[in-house]
């Protein structure tokens, strides 16, 4: 399948649920990459800074739960899943590069290619000697590359992207990227954790709107990439939180009746009522007892978990049971 293709079926099955739906994953072109580099920065968004002091503040200790099940001379790949700018990452490079007799290959996995080359294009100033296989594909191309390296593993989710799968996928995934570990490799995997419904909102409706961009950015990528005719000043973001189950949902409303067609799908004409959302993301965010129940159920047990004072954000490292 093309990349056209893939998007336009994307939208005719996700049009034809209910409510109608649109996958997280076609954010990322070059300018949804763009926005969202100015999302993680925004006052509002303290999910990426709050891991960022984590790592600043435990990086050598999470280095070391990383490396623990390995020799030091034996060769690690550290396997990012979704590096994007790797502005955290970077921070546990260097603790690697630094360590003694430590031979490693940073792989970084995003879905972006803009992205990808940005990160690669600093990784070669900042940290020149690190060797780097990038690879721009989907997450599901990263199970196969860990199944094909030799090299000891530790495999990198950050940024609570584990929270953009609906829960009865999450395990699931998990699993799916502990298949090809052995008990000697590592995962380390961020949640966002819960805490005041309103700060959890806020993070996803940020007041100069660049999250309302980033949203609506998804329907201006349909009309560029398949000719379809979102008219964007009759569509709005909207987020909302349930702090019941965790659920940060973000929608995008059609703010009147509405029609529109889609080229790449023979002039296809999909209704929209007036008020009438398409689901675009899920953000769930978790407890500490649900990060626990959620390792069980994919086979891994939790080594080490390491947080914020204010408990915001958790970094768990996590292997094969
Ligand atoms: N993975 C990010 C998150 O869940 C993506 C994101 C941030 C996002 N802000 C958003 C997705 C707003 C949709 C709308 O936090």
């Amino acid at each position: 399948m093309t990349e056209q293709t893939s998007l336009a079926h994307n939208l005719a099955v996700g049009f034809a649920q209910t409510p109608k739906t649109l996958s997280s994953k076609y954010f990322y072109d070059a300018e949804g990459s763009r926005l969202f580099q100015q999302i993680m920065a925004l006052p509002e968004y303290y999910p990426t800074r709050t891991e960022l002091s984590i790592f600043q503040t435990q990086g050598a200790a999470i280095v070391q739960a990383l490396r623990a099940g390995t020799m030091a001379s034996q060769p690690l790949a550290v396997v990012e899943l979704g590096a994007g700018d790797g502005l955290k990452t970077k921070i546990l490079l260097r603790e690697l590069v630094a360590q003694p007799a430590a031979s490693f290959t940073y792989v970084p996995v995003d879905i972006s290619p803009t992205a990808l080359d940005e990160l690669v294009a600093s990784l070669r100033q900042e940290l020149p000697a690190l060797p780097t296989e990038p690879l721009a594909a989907e997450y599901t191309a990263a199970l196969t590359t860990l199944a094909q390296r030799p090299e000891a593993k530790a495999v990198l989710f950050l940024g609570s992207n584990i929270g953009n799968f609906p829960p009865a996928e999450q395990a699931a995934f998990l699993q799916a990227l502990a298949a090809p570990l052995t008990p000697a490799d590592r995962l380390l995997v961020g949640f966002d954790l819960r805490k005041d419904p309103r700060r959890i909102r806020a993070a996803y409706d940020d007041a100069q709107g660049v999250t309302a961009e980033f949203n609506l950015n998804l329907l201006r990528r349909f009309n560029a990439e398949l000719g379809a005719d979102f008219q964007l000043e009759h569509w709005q973001h909207y987020p909302d939180y349930d702090p019941s189950t965790g659920a940060m949902r973000s929608w995008l409303v059609s703010r009147r009746a509405q029609t529109v067609r889609v080229g790449a799908l023979g002039g296809q004409a999909f209704e929209f009522a007036a008020w009438e959302a398409i689901h675009t993301e899920n953000s769930f965010k978790f407890t500490l007892l649900q990060i626990e129940q959620l390792a069980q159920a994919a086979g891994l047990r939790v080594v080490e978990v390491f947080q914020d004072p204010a408990q915001d954000f958790a970094d768990v490292v996590l292997a094969v049971a």
